[in-house]
């Protein structure tokens, strides 16, 4: 499963040569290209269909030298690096001035991510010599549930050679399953700590290292294709569903011939029309966008989520499942009234 010394030396050749890669990290897989190379970098737009002002996030190898990437670390940010680094944790910091533009998605900050998955770490030690970085977006095209197995990267972009990867990094299924936590402190003066995406890392884990709980992002925030309303979504329609009129909702669109494929947590719901993910969040989001793709090519009419928990550990979940669900609204409406 691992890919071995030679595979992870020809990967860093073919990035240092301006192509793209798909490498696993502990979250999701990466798109990655050669941070340095606005070429490269803007191969990535063109291959997920990403509008170019949407910013990238720069992955760098451990104990990296930052100062390349960033003006200024404040005292926040190293704090934050020493509990969570290398690790699911993004941050925002100002993008330093010979660090392409177009990394940035034109604005004058730069996220910045340190994975933990030991074949990114390979990666990023062999590629430049452990000095670069790579700017990684998920593998996944633009508004797509996120890749959490090599063979999720091959069903977004073909095999490594047709499409419009240079090779595919096969590490396994992503522990995390859920993209990093995102953080802004490039405003720490007028806005204090602003979190952009939830996570893994969790808002109460962040304010146990920096003093203070970070905020909720206001409309002035930097952009994150993460956070628009509709994103993470599979074709067909999802709906959330309160474990308490999920049996009448299943036997409503039974009734009325309606195909449709579940997602449940709890042991007592019923799984034939679907399937079961753990109980616990980080077992959820570890199995999470597998299922969604899983239940996605059942062709059904509506993919039913039963509703997870609603406390701070779920937070990431929830966020997800809502973007997922959010170009569904009134689906099963529809689909009982039809
Ligand atoms: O877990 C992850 O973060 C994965 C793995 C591959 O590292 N990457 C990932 O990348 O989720 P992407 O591009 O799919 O999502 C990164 C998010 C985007 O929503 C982007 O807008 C935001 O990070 N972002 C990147 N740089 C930013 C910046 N300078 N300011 C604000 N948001 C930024
Ligand atoms: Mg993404």
């Amino acid at each position: 499963m691992t890919p071995d010394t030679a595979a992870i030396e020809h990967a860093a050749r073919l990035l240092e040569q301006g192509k793209l890669v798909a490498f696993p990290t502990e979250t999701v897989y990466g798109l990655g290209a050669d941070a340095s190379n606005p070429q490269a970098v803007a191969a990535i737009f063109t291959a997920k269909g990403r509008p170019s002002n949407h910013p990238v996030i720069v992955h760098v190898a451990r104990d990296a030298d930052l100062s390349r990437w960033t003006p200024q670390v404040p005292h926040e940010a190293r704090a934050l690096i020493d509990a969570f680094w290398p690790g699911p944790l993004t941050l925002i910091l100002r993008r330093a001035s010979q660090v392409p533009a177009a990394v940035a998605g034109g604005q004058d900050t730069l996220g910045l991510r340190c994975p933990a998955h030991p074949v990114a770490q390979a990666l990023l030690r062999a590629f430049r010599e452990g000095q670069g970085g790579l700017a990684a977006p998920s593998a996944n095209r633009f508004g797509h549930v996120s890749p959490t197995t090599a063979q999720h990267v091959i069903d977004e972009f073909g095999a490594p050679g047709v499409g419009p990867l240079a090779a595919v990094l096969d590490g396994g299924h992503c522990e995390v399953g859920i993209e990093s936590t995102i953080i802004d402190l490039s405003r720490l003066d007028t806005h204090g700590p602003v979190l952009l995406r939830p996570g893994q890392i969790s808002a109460v884990q962040i304010a146990d290292v920096i003093g203070r709980m970070p905020a909720l992002p206001d409309h002035a925030a930097p952009r994150v294709s993460g956070s628009l309303d509709a994103h993470y979504a599979p074709s067909t329609p999802v709906a959330l569903v309160d474990r308490a009129a999920l049996a009448a909702t299943m036997q409503q669109l039974l009734a009325r011939g309606c195909r449709f494929a579940l997602i449940a947590y709890s042991e007592d719901v019923s799984a034939v029309h679907g399937m079961h993910l753990p109980d616990h969040a980080d077992g959820y989001a570890h199995g999470l966008y597998a299922s969604l793709r899983e239940m996605d090519a059942r062709d059904a009419d509506v993919i039913l989520v039963e509703r997870p928990p609603q406390d701070a550990a779920w937070q990431g979940i929830n966020d997800r499942l809502r973007r997922a669900a959010f170009d569904s609204a009134g689906v099963l409406e529809k689909l009982l009234k039809g």
